[in-house]
C-alpha cells in the first residue's frame, strides 16, 4: 500500500467562526482541527478572539500549523483584513468555510423586523463578504474551495421560518457562485448539517428533545461537528475537485424521511 499523504498538504484555509459557542467541539471547531491535522495552515477567524484560541491551543498541542485573526465578518473592512491575513502569513489561499450562523425560532408573524435583518446579515450578507474577498485572491492562486454551511433547515420546512430562509439564500448563493467562478477554477459547495449535537444547539436542548433529535434519522445515531468536519475536508480537498455547486446533506438520512404515518 503507498502511504497516505495528508489531504489538504500545502493548502492555506480560512475557516471563518472557527471557535465554539460553548463547551465542547462545533463545526467550526472540528473542520479547523481536521484541516490542520490534512496539513493544511488554517487562519481560524473569529468575532470571539478567545474562541478561535480555544481551537488554536488545541490544533498546537497536535503540532498543527494555524494562527488567529479576530473578525466581525458582518463588515467587509474586517473581511478583507481576514483575506489579507491569510496572504500575508502563509503566502496563498486554497480553502476558505463559512461558518458562522445564528437561530432564531420565529414566524413571519412573530419575528421582530431587526431580528430578521440581523438573521439575515449573520447567516446570508457574512458568505458574500468573505467570499468576495477570497475569491480573487484563490484565483490568483490558480483556484480554490469555498464551502458554505447551510442546514436541512434550506431545503425542508422547520419551525425556524427566518433561518429557513437564510440557509435556503445560502444554497442559491452556493450555486451561482460556483457557476460564476467554475471556469476560474474557484468550486463553490454546501454542506447541509442535520441535527447535529453542537455547542450552538447544547443550551437549547432538554435530554428528551436531544434524544428525539437522534432517534428521528434513518441511522438513529447522533451527529456530531465532526461529521460537518470530515464533509468539509473531502470538499476542499483534490478528491472533490469534479464537484461544484452542490449542496451536501450530512444528516443520517433525516432528509430522505416523511413523518412515520403507519
Ligand atoms: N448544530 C446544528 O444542529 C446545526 C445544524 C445545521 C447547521 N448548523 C450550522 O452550523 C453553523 C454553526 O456551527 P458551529 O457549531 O461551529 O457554531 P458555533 O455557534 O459553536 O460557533 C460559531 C462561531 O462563529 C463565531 N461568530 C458568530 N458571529 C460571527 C461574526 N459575525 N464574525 C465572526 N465570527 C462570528 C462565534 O463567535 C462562534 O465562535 C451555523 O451556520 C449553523 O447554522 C448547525
Amino acid at each position: 500500500m503507498p502511504e497516505r499523504r495528508p489531504r489538504l498538504e500545502g493548502k492555506v484555509a480560512i475557516v471563518v467562526g472557527a471557535g465554539s459557542s460553548g463547551p465542547g467541539i462545533g463545526n467550526g471547531k472540528a473542520t479547523s482541527l481536521l484541516f490542520a491535522r490534512e496539513g493544511a495552515s488554517v487562519l481560524l477567524v473569529d468575532s470571539a478572539i478567545e474562541r478561535a484560541n480555544e481551537t488554536l491551543a488545541m490544533i498546537e498541542e497536535e503540532g498543527g500549523t494555524a494562527g488567529v485573526f479576530e473578525a466581525d465578518v458582518t463588515r467587509a473592512d474586517d473581511c478583507q483584513g481576514m483575506v489579507k491575513a491569510a496572504i500575508d502569513r502563509y503566502g496563498r489561499l486554497d480553502i476558505l468555510v463559512n461558518i458562522v450562523g445564528i437561530l432564531e425560532l420565529h414566524s413571519v408573524v412573530d419575528v421582530e423586523e431587526e431580528a430578521w435583518d440581523r438573521l439575515m446579515e449573520v447567516n446570508v450578507k457574512t458568505v458574500v463578504l468573505s467570499s468576495k474577498f477570497a475569491i480573487p485572491r484563490m484565483i490568483e492562486g490558480g483556484g480554490g474551495s469555498i464551502i458554505n454551511i447551510s442546514s436541512i433547515a434550506g431545503v425542508r420546512a422547520y419551525n425556524a421560518t427566518p433561518y429557513t430562509t437564510s440557509k435556503a439564500a445560502v444554497n442559491g448563493l452556493t450555486m451561482s457562485m460556483a457557476n460564476d467562478h467554475g471556469r476560474d477554477n474557484v468550486r463553490v459547495n454546501a454542506i447541509a448539517p442535520g441535527a447535529v449535537y453542537t455547542p450552538m444547539v447544547a443550551g437549547l436542548l432538554s435530554d428528551e428533545q436531544r434524544e428525539k433529535r437522534r432517534e428521528s434519522s434513518m441511522l438513529g445515531t447522533e451527529g456530531t461537528g465532526w461529521d460537518v468536519g470530515w464533509a468539509a475536508v473531502y470538499l476542499a480537498s483534490e478528491e472533490s475537485r469534479w464537484v461544484t455547486g452542490t449542496v451536501l446533506t450530512v444528516d443520517a438520512g433525516i432528509t430522505g424521511m416523511v413523518p412515520r404515518l403507519l
